[in-house]
């Protein structure tokens, strides 16, 4: 098994990567000081897969696992649902002790992450993500999140899960585009930290696509590695961590734009990815090699590049101006100034947006 830490002084913690692991996790939870309740948070597909792995590894080792599962989608990460799982712990009488397992992609990752940190205060959860976007981001850096009808990820906590637990063996049932739009995060951390790490990527790309189990390993354990360091520096995003945005902004606007539907997470973060280093070029930092060489590269996984024709100029910087990432009005943008090195919080004009976006 492969280790990964995220230095946070008392909350610490380790991301474990490796093959058929999935048996092996309540073995691991006996080191931590946790009570026998555990709340294994699912959806009905990713529960019927590997749910059972997991509970028989819970009671083998001597925990009350309880399965609790909720409607598969983006659309239930709310506070509903949320909801229902607070009643459902207060119904099995869980105490300050019990624990909670994520089992599932970001969106269960988050919703629990969240029940996580609000329940009687706060009590531990460990991620068990399955899906490569999860594996690789959202399962690391303890950002929770349940989204509102006026935005996603508005209303959320900052709360570190106490393991991550990676089976790559997961991987093999997950969809095809879901997968490749888990590929687009990856390709973020070389962009945004590690040329060597993009330029590794694009040499193994066929066996990446093939989902060839020791690249997978390889390329999750250097994701999280980065994202650990990362996070260790600034856990509450201040500054550094707001690289892990870049494409976020356009990307999150497009997702808006098209109803969350059009596009997967990774896939609208690629056109992002892609529109923002065209930013960056049009800014005059990236140079045109450069810019190329990143769209090149994320088309060759098969990822989309281009802001679709559907979407208005007018409502794409309209929707910008409400990211998270703003203050007082103010577009900040996190851009490459070269591949594995960024500008942070970079504040650009309106105007110049449109021009790199739309007009050149
Ligand atoms: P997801 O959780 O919706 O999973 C995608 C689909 O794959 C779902 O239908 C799911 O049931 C299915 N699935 C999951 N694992 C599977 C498996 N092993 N086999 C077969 N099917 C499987 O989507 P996602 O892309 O994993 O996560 C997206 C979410 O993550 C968004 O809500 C986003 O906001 C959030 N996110 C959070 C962070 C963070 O730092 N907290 C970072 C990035 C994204
Ligand atoms: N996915 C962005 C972050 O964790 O900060």
């Amino acid at each position: 098994m492969e280790k990964v830490r995220v230095e946070l002084n008392e909350r610490s913690y380790e991301i474990l990567i490796g093959k058929e692991i999935l048996s092996t996790v309540g073995e691991r939870l006996l080191r931590f000081s946790i009570g026998r309740k555990v709340g294994v948070i699912s959806n009905p597909k990713i529960s019927e897969l590997y749910g059972q792995k997991v509970l028989d590894s819970l009671k083998k080792e001597g925990f009350d696992p309880y399965l609790i599962v909720i409607p598969d989608g983006e659309a239930y990460k709310d506070f509903f649902w949320a909801y229902h799982i607070l009643t459902r712990l207060l119904e099995l009488n869980f105490d300050r002790k019990a624990s909670l397992v994520a089992l599932g992609g970001g969106v269960i990752g988050d919703i629990t992450g969240f029940v996580a940190s609000i329940y009687m205060r706060g009590i531990p959860y460990i991620q068990i993500p399955t899906t490569l976007l999860a594996q690789v981001d959202s399962s690391v850096g303890g950002k929770t999140a349940v989204n509102h009808p006026l935005g996603k990820n508005m209303i959320g906590t900052f709360w570190q899960p106490s393991l991550v637990w990676i089976d790559v063996e997961t991987l093999d049932s997950l969809e095809e585009r879901e997968f490749i739009s888990g590929v687009a995060e990856v390709i973020k951390y070389g962009v945004i930290w590690d040329k060597e790490f993009f330029e590794f990527l694009n040499l193994n790309r066929e066996r990446l696509l093939k989902k060839d189990k020791e690249i997978l390993i390889n390329i999750i354990k250097r994701s999280c590695e980065i994202k650990a360091e990362i996070v260790s520096k600034d856990e509450r995003e201040s500054f550094l961590r707001s690289i892990l945005n870049y494409g976020h902004t356009v990307g999150h606007a497009i997702e808006t734009l098209t109803g969350y539907s059009t596009y997967l997470h990774g896939e609208a973060i690629s056109i992002g990815m892609v529109s923002e280093a065209k930013l960056s070029h049009f800014l005059g930092f990236l140079t045109k090699e450069s810019f190329k060489r990143i769209k090149d590269s994320i088309k060759s996984f098969g990822l989309p590049v281009d802001i679709p024709a559907i979407i208005e100029p007018e409502a794409l910087l309209r929707t910008i101006m409400i990211d998270k990432k703003n203050i007082e009005g103010r577009i900040r943008v996190v851009i490459p100034e070269e591949i594995g090195k960024m500008k942070i919080n970079f504040e650009v004009k309106e105007a110049d947006l449109k021009k790199a976006f739309f007009e050149i």
